[in-house]
């Protein structure tokens, strides 16, 4: 699994703290930033992560910024993207198995590096359970093609 990583300037700590549990896990993957000595626009950073996933350049992937929401917003603009917010564990497993969510966006402000690592290693290794998940999945990409 290649995996796509980027952060604002409010989420580089736990933009590090993933990093780590991923070299840990031996999943490999790509930082795009942000270097971050200032402010930055979290659509700079989550556009291009989402189309890095949506055209299949990397497989996954993870999003941080202050609240998470303003990078799960612009992820969630490009076709074929499916990103879950979360904040929790029972998300992060529920999102795997029923959204076949493609990116994680988090928010720094929100909760701790700890449960964040949690949060991505358990997000990192639950599969999609496919089935009736699947029918609904495909009524958001029957939706997109419109
Ligand atoms: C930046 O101050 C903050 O707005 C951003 O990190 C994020 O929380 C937006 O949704």
């Amino acid at each position: 699994m290649k995996v796509a990583i980027a952060s604002d300037h409010g989420g580089i700590h736990i933009r590090a703290e993933i990093m780590t549990l991923m070299e840990e896990m031996g999943i490999e993957y790509e930082d795009f930033g942000c270097e971050c000595s200032n402010s930055v626009d979290y659509p700079d950073y989550a556009l291009p992560v989402a189309e890095k996933v949506a055209s299949g350049e990397f497989d996954r992937g993870i999003l941080i910024c202050g609240t998470g929401i303003g990078m799960s917003i612009s992820a969630n603009k490009v076709k074929g993207i499916r990103c879950a917010l979360v904040h929790d564990l029972f998300s992060a497993k529920a999102t795997r198995e029923h959204n076949d969510s493609n990116i994680l966006a988090m928010g720094e402000r929100v909760i701790g590096p700890g449960l964040a690592r949690e949060i991505a290693k358990t997000w990192l290794t639950t599969d999609f359970e496919g089935g009736r998940h699947l029918n609904r999945i495909t009524k958001i990409t029957e939706y997109e093609k419109k």
